[in-house]
């Protein structure tokens, strides 16, 4: 680690130490100026960071760190597409696929937003074609559901899409398939028409095993249905291995670039099931809300700009305060899923345990990130960040209407209502006075007041939004992930690789060729060993 970069970090651990002495309530009184300087308008998000564990002074010595680590630096690298994933030689260049028409975009020099648009165009016309019945399957009826077969990258971003968008009553029934539980594929299936059912298998590499199986599971289900000719038409690859996918049998494929990382590919075809169901005006207009994020990313001062403050303050919290975990909560049922989707952005990402030259890092990376809806999530593990000895950051992502059906005050009162007892907590005194009020004794008071006290001071953020429209669903992921970005830049790691998924993979083929002996090989490790005996 560069010397620079080392007094950075040490002027922003000292300054985090010294700013938590003061109760962050009180930080209000200390520094009139907090709100307006800790909240923020980015793309039509309103995002309120006022309730952060960080003083004046912790904010200047984190920017002062954003700028050692040349943040600008790297932002313009990876929109300029430079080989950003160094472990891969591969650009990073997400941002091209939500880009407007007549965009520049370049892959380590090559021109790539004409074969954006075209594809875009493609998928456009093919998911008009399929809603309006003008695309047809083998017995030329029209499609009325897609089943989407995918994991990771390849599955949780459409998925999250697909929630949060979809009508109450889709003409289009999209289901997702991603577990190699063949359980998930019969729930999947249970109920649809093969003559009427699209299958569409997205794998970047079209090589992953689950989606594999569950392919071949949903190949032979349309087989068994359907006549040879004209069969192909229900079965769609998306992927960046075209030729695999055709020698898979898809009758038609869609493609990407290997610029496109896994888990940032939700803008591309791998959303076509969504641009299927959803129409492909709507998942514009999602697009045009990630472009919006994209040009405040790059526009915005650092010290106004959005992608940039959440990086800091979940930096501030990891490494300057030791808290190792951040947990999401989205006051909306359309999101239910963005904790799921995060948890691989962030984690994925992020959870790497070397720099970018290899050497073994010295201070943590990303935290566990974790999460469910409110209020949901208020009745499970609540109680642990509002009482648990460890400090857990939370944050709030709020919609003023979740839907046109109902009132939703109740929803985001509750989401304030958590943001606010978090930071202001109970004292013992208070519990006591209350306690003595409701016409307990001073003894049960005594007993009993340690219970109900609430330390607070844990620290929030709330991202509010008008509603769960596809512009602000958009401006809120492309967000997510350039705050995953801008840590990444800061932690000197490569977000763009995930070489921690390798092994697991090749030891469950090993697992498995035992399996087909019918014996645990003696390369297993006693443990493994019987288990695998039990199983077998
Ligand atoms: O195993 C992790 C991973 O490689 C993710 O990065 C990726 O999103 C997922 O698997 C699916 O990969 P593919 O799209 O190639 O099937």
């Amino acid at each position: 680690m560069r010397s620079d970069a080392d007094a950075a970090w040490t002027r922003l651990t000292e300054a985090a130490a010294r700013a938590v002495q003061t109760p962050i309530a009180r930080l209000f009184e200390a520094e009139p100026d907090r709100l307006s300087r800790l909240t923020l308008e980015a793309a039509g998000l309103h995002l309120d960071l006022s309730k952060q564990s960080w003083d004046r002074a912790t904010l200047e010595t984190a920017f002062d760190l954003a700028g050692v680590m040349d943040v600008e630096g790297a932002r313009a690298r990876l929109f300029s597409g430079e080989a950003v994933n160094l472990t891969e030689g591969r650009a990073v260049l997400h941002p091209a696929l939500r880009a407007s028409t007549g965009a520049d975009f370049r892959a380590l020099g090559e021109p790539v937003s004409a074969e954006v648009e075209a594809t875009r165009a493609d998928m456009a016309a093919y998911a008009e074609a399929v809603r309006s019945g003008a695309e047809t399957g083998a017995t030329g009826k029209a499609f009325t559901a897609v089943v989407h077969v995918g994991i990771g990258g390849s599955d949780l971003g459409p998925r999250l899409v697909w929630d949060a968008l979809r009508p109450l009553e889709p003409a289009i029934d999209v289901r997702f398939v991603a577990n190699i539980d063949p359980r998930e594929m019969a729930e999947a299936l249970t109920g649809l028409d093969p003559e009427t059912t699209l299958v569409i298998v997205v794998s970047k590499t079209f090589t992953t095993q689950e989606t594999l199986a569950n392919a071949e599971i949903a190949k032979a289900w349309l087989a068994a249905a359907l006549p040879e000719a004209g069969r192909d038409k229900h079965f769609i690859g998306v992927t960046a291995a075209p030729e695999r996918a055709q020698a898979f049998g898809c009758g038609r494929t869609f493609a990407f670039r290997d610029w496109v990382g896994g888990r940032y590919s939700l803008w591309s075809a791998v959303s076509l099931s969504c641009v299927i169901g959803l129409g492909p005006e709507v998942f514009d207009r999602f697009l045009k809300g990630a472009e919006a994020m994209d040009r405040h990313f790059v526009e915005a001062p650092l010290q106004a700009n959005a992608p940039v403050l959440m990086a800091l303050a979940q930096i501030v919290n990891v490494d300057a305060l030791g808290r190792p975990a951040r947990t999401v909560a989205p006051y909306a049922h359309g999101l239910r899923r963005l904790p799921s989707f995060l948890q691989q952005l962030e984690m994925e990402s992020n959870g790497k345990r070397v720099t970018r030259d290899g050497d073994v890092v010295t201070r943590q990376t990303c935290p566990v990130v974790f999460g469910e809806p409110g209020t949901n999530g208020q009745h499970a593990f609540f109680q642990q960040i509002h009482q648990g000895p460890m400090v857990v950051p939370a944050e709030f992502v709020v919609a003023r209407r979740s839907h046109e059906h109902g009132s939703e005050a109740p929803l985001w009162a509750n989401a304030l209502a958590q943001a606010q007892a978090l930071m202001i907590g109970k004292s013992q005194a208070d519990a006591r006075a209350e306690l003595i009020a409701s016409g307990a004794t001073e003894a049960e008071a005594d007993r009993l007041a340690p219970h109900k006290t609430f330390p607070g001071d844990r620290p929030s953020t709330t991202i509010l939004m008008e509603a769960v429209t596809p512009e602000a669903l958009g401006a809120l992921i492309a967000l997510y992930e350039h705050k995953t970005f801008v840590e990444g830049v800061i932690w000197d790691i490569n977000s763009f690789d995930q070489w921690g998924v390798e092994l697991g993979k090749v030891l469950a083929k090993a697992i498995l060729k035992d399996v087909a002996s019918g014996a645990p090989s003696d390369a297993l490790d006693p443990s493994t060993a019987d288990l695998l005996t039990r199983l077998l």
